[in-house]
Order: structure tokens, then C-alpha cells, then sequence
């Protein structure tokens, strides 16, 4: 399964803006924001593949030159479950290190914590909502120097 970085305003894109809004968005009634979505032009774009159909995406955005944000991860409903998330995790950390991004943070859904503390991330704060669901900030350290 190939997992590479995609480029915005390509096909690729189009199909990324389309799976998260199929598993992340439509569940719960919630459209795109068109200025959400053109902050996205220097993010790190990821998509994991089989040929030319997307399995999953998640996207990093840098927060300050030590650390980024992930945002936006999910993998199709039907292909859940058979490790594409955490490989997708295991690509974007490898692309983080190589930028010299030393932690890794997401404001993780309640839902996916033990996704993400599987892969060594800890919670940091409380619990709030955003999007209308409970989510919590999660990191974990690339890098130390
Ligand atoms: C959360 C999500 C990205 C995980 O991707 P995935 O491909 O299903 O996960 P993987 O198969 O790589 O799972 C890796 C490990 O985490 C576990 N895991 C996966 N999802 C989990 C969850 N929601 N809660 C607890 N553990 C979970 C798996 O059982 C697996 O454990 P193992 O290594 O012991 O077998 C995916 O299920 C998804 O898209 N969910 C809906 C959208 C969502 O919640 N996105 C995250 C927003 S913060």
C-alpha cells in the first residue's frame, strides 16, 4: 500500500477533501469551510494508496518551527481496523523528523485516544469540544534535538 505526500489543488486533493468529509464531516452534519481549506496550501499532504484509490489521508500543519499539528486523519469506513492508520502515522512522523520538527501534537476525538496512545502519544490537558464532539490535545516527542 503506498502512502505518499500529495499535492494541493490536484486529483489527489479533490479525493482527500472527499474522504474526510465522508468519514469526518458528514457524520455530523458539518460542511467544509472554504477558508479552512485554503489554509491548507503549505500543509503536508498525505494519502495512502491501492492504484488510484485513497485509502485514508491526514495532513500536518506546522504550529512553530518545533512542532506540528495533526489534523484531518481517517481511513475508509470498510478498511478500518488493518493497520493503514497507524502506517499513515508512521510516514507523516518520519516526514516531521526529516523536517527537523521535534513533538508531533493533534487534537485527537475521544474516540480515536487509544488509536493514538497505541502509537505513544499522551494526553496533555482536558477534555473540550470541538466540532461538537469531545476531543482532547494528545503529543509525543520525534525528536530531542
Ligand atoms: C482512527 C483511525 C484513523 C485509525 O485508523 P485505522 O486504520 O482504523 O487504525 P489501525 O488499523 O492502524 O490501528 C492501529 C491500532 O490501533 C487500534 N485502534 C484503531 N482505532 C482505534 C480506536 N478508535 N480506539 C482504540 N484503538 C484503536 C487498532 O485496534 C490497532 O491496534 P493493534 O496494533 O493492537 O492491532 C480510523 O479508524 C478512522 O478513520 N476513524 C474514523 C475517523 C477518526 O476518528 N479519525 C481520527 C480523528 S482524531
Amino acid at each position: 500500500m503506498p502512502i505518499k505526500q500529495i499535492d494541493y489543488s490536484t486529483k489527489e486533493y479533490a479525493q482527500m477533501i472527499k474522504l474526510r468529509y465522508e468519514i469526518l464531516r458528514k457524520p455530523l452534519h458539518i460542511e467544509f469551510d472554504e477558508e479552512e481549506l485554503l489554509k491548507e496550501k503549505n500543509d503536508i499532504l498525505i494519502g495512502a494508496f491501492d492504484e488510484d484509490k485513497m485509502l485514508g489521508c491526514c495532513l500536518l500543519k506546522e504550529v512553530d518551527k518545533n512542532c506540528v499539528r495533526l489534523r484531518q486523519m481517517a481511513v475508509q469506513n470498510n478498511l478500518q481496523g488493518k493497520g493503514i492508520g497507524a502506517s499513515m502515522m508512521n510516514f507523516a512522523e518520519n516526514i516531521a523528523r526529516d523536517r527537523g520538527y521535534k513533538r508531533l501534537i493533534m487534537h485527537a476525538r475521544k474516540t480515536a485516544i487509544g488509536f493514538y496512545e497505541k502509537l505513544g502519544y499522551k494526553v496533555t490537558g482536558k477534555e473540550f469540544e470541538e466540532i461538537s464532539i469531545p476531543h482532547v490535545i494528545m503529543e509525543k516527542t520525534l525528536r530531542m534535538f
